[in-house]
């Protein structure tokens, strides 16, 4: 039997039962436990396979619920709450003495989120205890944004996958911190820079581990394919570079056919960053699946929700 429902009634009893359950969000699917239970907590490390030092996120079901998780809220992150959630914006936040300190790998920060999925949100406001929720795939491997993704990872190791379609957004949330009241972006995600800026003003990018060992997540190989990928700004040129190998590319936008070429995937035919976005997991988990000796993908254009995207490639490609 498959272990993929739209089920919240069963999510919801065995979340209140220490289990775990692949939840949708907007960005990409959530392994999601109580945050209270040291028992799911535990299981979502083991899952992952992700080391201890990384921390987790806390998904709540309102701003108005915050006051439990954090112990501080800047006036800046107030405005980008205020603007972005329910959404795709995590904050980190001095943390509340109630938050396990599992959940923060023993940091004084916790990051919390609003996430906007429909279904999700419904599930959070019925539970009597936040989520903790990494994306729900194993250490180092492409996030998944659909729940065939999350079954084809953990099929044998977690008992429900809520279904909530796919990712609307299909990137990692952006993370802000602050330090001493200025507010500075730890990851790269599914907001884009200017959108901040737009709110709050000035922000520096710290998303590097040598400019930034406090976000210990942001290691430079993450979200990989297994087969070898490298990047590209002129994909017609560098297919001759690879003779006899079964390649397969990932355009941003539409250019001309190849027959050496085994697999093409064009993310947006009218070059559009949110579609691409959108499209860019699952072109590389498709792909990682077809038998392929290469996959070429094309950078985006460097702006816009383009950097996040552009991050997210550097991460992927094989070193
Ligand atoms: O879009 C998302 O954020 C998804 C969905 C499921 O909500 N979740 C997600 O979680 O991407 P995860 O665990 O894959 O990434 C969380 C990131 C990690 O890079 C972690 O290091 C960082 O958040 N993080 C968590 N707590 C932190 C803290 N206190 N200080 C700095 N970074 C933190
Ligand atoms: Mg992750």
């Amino acid at each position: 039997m498959s272990i993929i429902s739209t089920d919240i009634q069963k999510a919801k009893a065995l979340l209140s039962a220490d289990k775990l359950v692949a939840i949708p969000t907007e960005t990409v699917y959530g392994l999601a436990g109580n945050i209270y239970s040291e028992k799911a907590i535990k299981a979502i490390f083991e899952t992952k396979q992700r080391p201890l030092f990384n921390p987790l996120i806390v998904h709540i079901a309102s701003i108005k619920n915050i006051d439990t998780i954090v112990s501080y809220v800047p006036e800046k992150a107030k405005q980008l709450a205020s603007v972005f959630w329910p959404g795709s914006l995590t904050l980190v936040l001095p943390k509340s003495d109630t938050i396990p300190d599992i959940i923060t790998a023993g940091k004084p920060t916790v990051a919390v989120r609003v996430p906007n999925h429909p279904l999700t949100l419904k599930l959070l406001k019925q539970l009597e205890f936040p989520l903790a929720a990494p994306s729900a795939n194993p250490f180092n491997r492409i996030s998944p944004t659909t729940a065939a993704h999350v079954e084809g990872y953990f099929k044998d190791k977690i008992e429900m996958i809520l279904d909530g379609g796919a990712c609307k957004n299909g990137i990692e949330s952006t993370i802000v911190g602050f330090e001493h009241d200025e507010p500075i972006i730890y990851r790269l995600g599914s907001i884009a820079i200017e959108d901040i800026k737009a709110v709050i003003g000035e922000i520096s990018v710290k998303n590097k581990k040598e400019h930034n060992p406090e976000a210990p997540g942001m290691l430079d190989k993450h979200y990989a394919p297994i087969t070898r990928t490298v990047l590209s700004t002129n994909i017609s040129e560098d297919i001759k570079k690879y003779p006899n190998m079964r390649i397969g590319i990932i355009e941003f936008t539409s250019h001309s056919q190849s027959n050496v070429v085994k697999h093409q995937i064009t993310l947006s035919n009218r070059g559009d960053l949110a579609e691409a976005t959108s499209k860019l997991y699952g072109a590389l988990h498709r792909l990682d699946n077809s038998d392929l000796d290469i996959i070429i993908v094309e950078i985006f254009p460097d702006t816009g929700l383009g950097k996040s995207i552009n991050d997210r490639l550097s991460r992927a490609k094989t070193k």
